[in-house]
């Protein structure tokens, strides 16, 4: 609840506007008020950019303990199938072990499913995999999940704290990775320019770009029905399973900020990647999860 009296305390004194359902998502770009301080998003409620981290940052540490349980509850388990397929189109261990950095990694979701994939595929037992997040708390329920595995206390799993949009040199230097994963953690950072600079910084020449993230649907009546569902039926689940009716609303609110595919693939090219046409499917910059609810961004560093 800390992060939504937070939030609340926030906003009586910053909030400027608040939005409706379909307004600009324009999250990526922080605003100058002629007056005050600058602006970003956080959810639907205009913040202080400054304030922004530490606001993300309370809203998982509340959810930590109920993330991978509520995961399943708000999606009816689909995450697992976005996961598998983001997951399976990387192929990780097909090229031989990979240097792999997991970034917003939480606890640890598609770290696992990566290197089991590569083992199961491959039985690559090679490919390690830097999890990297801003919260402790979510590092801590990863690592929790991970001593049931037979990656605890390998080479293969590391939990490191650093914010995506500013990694630390030394414990990443650049040109390191051969795969930058970042599975619906962009959308809740300050600036997405910065976390792209920081992957393209990180990722060895050659190396792969691939972000899943929520995303714009495409057919308007099946859009209607996913507001409604997301509107009404995860926040009360967030009450109902979590304690934490705040947490969950701001996870829906920041799904709507989140610029649509062609926007976010343009801005994957801005920052130095090659990635493919600006069109959705096969040969394209992204491809669509279930009309759009999600979709999966790569780009390679040349
Ligand atoms: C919705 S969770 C996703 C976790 C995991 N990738 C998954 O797919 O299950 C978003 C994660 O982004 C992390 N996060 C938010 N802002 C961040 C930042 N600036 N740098 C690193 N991690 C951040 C949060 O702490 C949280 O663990």
């Amino acid at each position: 609840m800390l992060s939504s009296t937070l939030a609340r305390r926030t906003c009586r004194s910053f909030c400027s506007a608040r939005f409706h359902l379909r307004s600009s998502h324009n999250q990526t770009s922080s605003q100058q008020n002629a007056e005050g301080p600058k602006t970003t998003h956080f959810g639907f409620q205009t913040v202080p950019e400054e304030s922004k981290e530490s606001l993300v940052r309370n809203v998982f540490d509340s959810v930590a303990s109920s993330y991978d349980l509520m995961n399943d509850a708000m999606s009816l388990g689909v995450h697992r199938l976005w996961k598998d397929e983001y997951v399976s189109l990387l192929n990780p261990g097909s090229k031989g072990p990979m240097k792999c950095i997991d970034v917003a990694g939480g606890t640890g979701d598609i770290a696992l499913r990566l290197l089991d994939f590569a083992r199961e595929r491959y039985a690559d037992r090679e490919t390690t995999i830097d999890v990297v997040d801003i919260n402790t708390e979510m590092l801590k329920a990863g690592y929790t999940r991970f001593k049931k595995t037979m990656y605890h206390n390998t080479p293969q799993i590391a939990f490191r704290e650093g914010n995506a949009q500013a990694l630390p040199e030394e414990q990443f230097p650049s040109n390191t990775y051969d795969l930058y994963t970042i599975a619906f953690g962009i959308r809740n950072c300050t600036s997405v320019p910065d976390v792209l600079k920081e992957a393209y910084r990180v990722l060895k020449p050659g190396g792969t770009f691939a972000c899943l993230e929520f995303s714009k649907v495409n057919n308007p009546l099946f859009g209607a029905v996913y507001d409604q569902y997301s509107f009404s039926v995860i926040p009360l689940l967030g009450t109902i399973l979590a304690g934490d009716r705040a947490s969950y609303q701001y996870l829906v609110e920041s799904i709507r900020k989140f610029p649509p595919q062609p926007e976010f693939a343009q801005m994957i090219v801005d920052a130095g990647f090659t990635t493919g046409g600006m069109f959705e499917g096969k040969g394209g910059a992204w491809r669509d999860q279930w009309n759009g609810i999600a979709s999966i961004h790569m780009g390679v560093k040349l």
